[in-house]
């Protein structure tokens, strides 16, 4: 069966189409990253012929060895970014402050109305393992009146997201995103450079039989959380149980199988990180826009993720995402102490 020859870009201005008030400036927004995104492929699938392998030296704020690829990645969003003169203010995981975009990149345009969040590289421990790794990103409308963008447009609830998306780097190129109608997926075509429409109106499966959580950590986790993964489990049957563990350590990876498949993807707070290592602006809320369109569920454990009101750029949550019937049944185990 042929597939619709349908490219991002003609999805993107026909999805524009049924905004009337629509102005065009998020799907070129939406074209520059994919266009970016296009050439950061290029180098993750020839990272180790042009030594983009390993690491820089240098520590982010979090205290992570920066890889090169990530380095490389974030400089070529924000190149992107900045001459989209659609954006007022860039927020970047390898980026301690928020970047605000100065009128000289405005253009004539009248306003530049967005910010957008993203994690250039996400998954990196596993980019010279040839595994999956990918970008994330989140976009808002600006609160400010004009110039430059301020903190305070970079911090607003996930509720107020316009637009998320990811691309996932693996054995081919994929790019997801949603604008608040359904959830779509792209092929990258490297023969022709495009991405093709793969996966129109994805829904994930209400109840899955897949986890995703990093084990190593089980005797930190809370009372109730080893209870519901030992029931995960068990050997009932009558509860469908044993669910399948699956976790790959690359967060894009992850949760596009369980996305695909159906699956819950879990990256708990623990007695040494109470609120996980996940950051909320630029992992767990576009993701969680993401899902949330797709039929799932995304929560905190205790709040649902788009809620959260963000306090700074950096900041991590719990996250429970995936198939809406776990999560749920996630959070009452969670309640248990
Ligand atoms: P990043 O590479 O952007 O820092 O993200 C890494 C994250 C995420 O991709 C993954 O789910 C998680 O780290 C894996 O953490 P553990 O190795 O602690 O399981
Ligand atoms: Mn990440
Ligand atoms: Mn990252």
């Amino acid at each position: 069966m042929l597939r619709k020859f349908v490219t991002l870009y003609r999805h993107i201005i026909d999805e524009e189409r049924k905004y009337p008030d629509a102005t065009g400036e998020l799907s070129d927004l939406l074209a520059d990253i994919a266009l970016a995104c296009k050439v950061i492929s290029l180098e993750v699938n020839r990272a180790g012929l042009i030594d983009l392998m390993g690491v820089t030296g240098t520590e982010n704020v979090h205290g992570e060895q920066v890889k090169k690829l990530d380095e490389y990645a974030h400089d070529t969003l924000v190149r992107a970014m900045e001459v989209s003169g659609h954006l007022c203010a860039i927020a970047s995981e390898e980026s301690e402050d928020y970047i605000p975009v100065n009128e000289k990149f405005m253009g004539e345009r009248p306003l530049s109305k967005y910010i957008i969040h993203f994690d250039p590289l996400d998954g990196s421990s596993n980019i010279d393992a040839n595994i999956s790794i990918g970008t994330i990103f989140s976009i808002y409308k600006r609160k400010s009146e004009s110039g430059p963008g301020t903190l305070e447009d970079c911090l607003q609830q996930g509720t107020n997201q316009v637009a998320a998306g990811y691309i996932i780097y693996g054995s081919s190129t994929i790019m997801v995103y949603t604008t608040g109608r359904g959830v779509h997926g792209f092929t990258l075509d490297p023969t022709v450079g495009e991405f093709l429409l793969f996966y129109e109106n994805i829904k994930i499966p209400k109840r899955s039989k897949t986890y995703s959580i990093n084990e190593g950590n089980y005797t930190k986790w809370s009372e109730g959380l080893r209870k519901y993964v030992d029931d995960l489990k068990s050997d009932n049957k009558a509860a469908g149980r044993p669910y399948s563990a699956r976790y790959v350590g690359s967060l894009v990876a992850d949760f596009h199988r369980n996305l695909l498949y159906g699956g819950l993807f879990m990256y708990p707070g623990d007695t040494k990180n109470p609120n996980g290592k996940l950051r909320l602006l630029y992992e767990a809320n576009p993701l969680a826009f993401i899902v949330e369109q797709a039929g799932g569920r995304a929560s905190s454990g205790s709040q649902r993720i788009l809620e959260i009101v963000p306090l700074n750029l950096h900041q991590k949550t719990p996250l429970f995402i995936g198939s809406e019937e776990d999560v749920v049944e996630a959070e009452k185990y969670l309640k248990m102490k």
